[in-house]
């Protein structure tokens, strides 16, 4: 009696090492038979009072074997079903639709600048850029910024080597001072970079950052010229009709020098924190290109005049798109980037 058990056990052993089916159903019904509830290994367990003493070690290790190995069958055929479905699929199915590519969208800090750029060039601006590191000449002392000029202090500097001093630019008015360097008015041109300053970052503000320079010099150029400019720009940009404001400032390299203000509007508690309560958005400083800058630069104060601006691309793009953290823009999630498109 107990050796008919032990051989029935074993013949059910071999057949789970064996056993082979096609589908998914097959495999489930053979999980029944053998493992499920009133399966047979639980009906041999079951049978385990009648096994002598003697012979319950030997009954107790086949039974364990059975149950391990039926799993594994079961398993391993679970597996190659899987995959040679998937495989045959994908070799055999040669009609179906072929997956999405998954285009790239354009980062929102691109989209802006680009459409700065696209603005100023249709009214005669040329591109010119710089380098990222420079020298205290053209960052600073060419801007009128000689050094112990208190105004330094505006922008925080990281310096990639002192004496001569290198260091990363800190805004993109550098370029004006190469630019003017190596040409004579008429000059007109745009220059998109980025630029780096050692400040502490928070939502609002980060070390790195980028900027657009705006440069235009020739005879008989005036303030109003520049206002012309900038309203034209404000127009583009924000909408016809939109609301600018001049406001006294200073700049070192600008005299005088204003910075600019587009009305944004005091209709939801966004604009209010955005405005913070005044319905005003600064969005670029600007002014008359300092005489001392031209002549540092070769160009004769006498005979030419010009104006210069700077726009901040972040603080534009945030109020553009609304985005509540600048950091998002350098932190590469997906999950972020790919909400703005192409165009806008
Ligand atoms: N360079 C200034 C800054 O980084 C921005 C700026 C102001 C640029 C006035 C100009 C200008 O060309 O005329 O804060």
């Amino acid at each position: 009696m107990a050796d008919q058990l032990i051989d029935k056990v074993k013949e059910l052993l071999k057949e789970a090492e064996n056993f082979s089916v096609e589908t998914a159903e097959e495999i489930e019904k053979y999980r029944i038979r053998i493992l499920g509830k009133k399966g047979e290994l639980n009906a041999l367990f079951a049978e385990f009072k009648n096994v002598p003493p003697e012979l319950r070690k030997e009954y107790g290790q086949v039974l364990n074997q059975l149950k391990t190995a039926a799993a594994e069958r079961i398993n391993q055929l679970k597996n190659s079903l899987y995959s040679n479905s998937e495989g045959s699929e994908s070799a055999e199915d040669l009609t179906r639709t072929a997956l999405p590519i998954e285009a790239g969208s354009r980062h929102p800090i691109s989209l802006i600048k680009n459409r700065i750029i696209d603005i100023f060039s249709r009214i005669g601006f040329v591109l010119s850029d710089g380098p990222e590191i420079e020298d205290d000449r053209h960052n600073f002392t060419a801007l009128n910024l000689p050094e112990e000029h208190p105004a330094r202090d505006m922008q925080d500097t990281f310096f990639v080597h002192k004496g001569p001093d290198y260091m990363l630019r800190t805004h993109t008015s550098s370029v004006q001072v190469r630019y003017m360097e190596e040409n004579q008015p008429p000059i007109r041109i745009i220059s998109p970079g980025r630029v780096f300053r050692n400040e502490a970052v928070s939502s609002r503000s980060h070390c790195i950052f980028h900027q657009v320079e705006g440069l235009y010099i020739d005879k008989g150029v005036s303030f109003a010229d520049l206002r012309q400019t900038i309203m034209h720009f404000a127009n583009e940009f924000f909408g016809e009709g939109t609301k600018i404001r001049f406001r006294p400032s200073y700049f070192p390299f600008t005299e005088p020098s204003a910075e600019v203000d587009v009305y944004w509007g005091l209709e939801n508690e966004v604009d209010y924190r955005m405005t913070k309560g005044t319905g005003w958005l600064e969005i670029m400083g600007c002014g008359m290109v300092d005489p001392n800058v031209l002549k540092n630069c070769g160009i004769d104060p006498e005979i030419y005049s010009g104006y210069a601006f700077g726009i901040g691309i972040e603080r534009t793009t945030l109020n553009r798109f609304q985005i509540p953290d600048i950091r998002y823009f350098f932190e590469n999630d997906v999950r972020f980037l790919e909400q703005f498109g192409p165009a806008i």
